[in-house]
């Protein structure tokens, strides 16, 4: 039943995630894709993350295979959170950008789809910053619960956080993921920072911290 209703979500929303830019970013990885990490013939453009079958139990009908790498979590004597292994969208996108994962590994097919200049297994190559790796220390936070009792012990953050536009800020389980600041299908916001939120670097920051 949850399914059927992210299934018709996902449809619905079709156009308007085709409107924002997934479609000219390097998260088309099919053939049409604008980065030189493309596949070889598949056509398709949400497949490489989603599909209505044959689905994980991940969330947002995921369709990739997602790593059990464990990470090096973000540490410093100065953290009053915890960082946890990777959970929720974190996670997804470490199923790519850990580099331990074929592109082309989704769901349901024998072989990963054949991608272009991809190292030996099918992954991010590691000569590659896109290849984020296991070590997470030099990454901001993430899978962080971000709550009250944080936020009050910690002058430099805001509760609750803020976002007029309501499209920064913690997931529905609360915690600070790689999507707090990326999304992954929009790179048009800005010509600066990657598939970033918001028209400003700081205008994502803002949202949790003050300065
Ligand atoms: C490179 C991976 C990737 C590709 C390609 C991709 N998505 Fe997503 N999508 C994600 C991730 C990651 C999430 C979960 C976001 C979250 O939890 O905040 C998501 C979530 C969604 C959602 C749930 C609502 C939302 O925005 O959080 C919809 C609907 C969706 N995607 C539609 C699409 C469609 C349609 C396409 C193809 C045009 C597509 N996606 C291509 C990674 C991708
Ligand atoms: C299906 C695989 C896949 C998933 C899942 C995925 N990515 Fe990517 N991503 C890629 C590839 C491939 C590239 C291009 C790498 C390159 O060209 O070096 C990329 C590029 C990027 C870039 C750099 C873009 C640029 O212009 O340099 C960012 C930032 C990024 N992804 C963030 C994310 C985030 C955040 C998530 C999760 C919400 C995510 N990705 C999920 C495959 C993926
Ligand atoms: C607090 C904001 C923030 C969070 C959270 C965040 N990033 Fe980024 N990310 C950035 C910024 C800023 C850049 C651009 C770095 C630059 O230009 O030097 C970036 C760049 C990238 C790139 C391009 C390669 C590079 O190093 O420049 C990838 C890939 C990426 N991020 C993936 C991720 C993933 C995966 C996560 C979650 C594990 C994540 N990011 C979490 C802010 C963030
Ligand atoms: C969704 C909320 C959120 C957003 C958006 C966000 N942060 Fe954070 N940030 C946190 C949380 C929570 C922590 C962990 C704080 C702690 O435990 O003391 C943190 C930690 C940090 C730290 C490390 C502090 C330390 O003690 O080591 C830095 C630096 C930082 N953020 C900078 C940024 C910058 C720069 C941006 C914008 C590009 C940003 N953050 C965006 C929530 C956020």
């Amino acid at each position: 039943m949850k399914k059927t209703i992210v299934a018709l979500f996902i449809i619905a929303l079709y156009g308007s995630v085709l409107a924002g830019s997934v479609l000219n970013s390097k998260h088309n990885l099919s053939v049409s894709g604008t980065g030189d990490i493309k596949a070889s013939s598949e056509t398709r453009v949400c497949i490489f993350c989603h599909s209505s079958h044959n689905t994980s139990s991940e969330g947002a009908l995921w369709n990739h295979e997602t790593s059990t790498g464990k990470v090096k979590t973000y540490e410093r004597s100065t953290m009053n959170s915890k960082a946890e292994q990777p959970n929720g969208a974190t996670k997804l996108c470490l199923s790519c950008h850990d580099g331990t994962i074929a592109i082309g590994a989704v769901k349901g097919l024998p072989q990963p789809i054949k991608m272009n200049n991809v190292g030996a297994n099918g992954e991010i190559p590691l000569s590659r910053k896109t290849n984020v790796g296991l070590d997470l220390t030099g990454t901001h936070p993430v899978s962080v619960k971000y709550e009250q009792s944080l936020a009050l012990a910690d002058s430099h953050l805001k509760w609750p956080p803020q976002d007029p536009e309501k499209v920064v800020g913690t997931d529905a389980d609360g915690y600070v993921q790689c999507t707090a600041c990326h999304d992954p299908h929009d790179d048009s916001k800005s010509d600066r920072y990657p598939f970033w939120n918001k028209t400003t670097f700081d205008a994502v920051c803002v949202t949790c911290h003050s300065y």
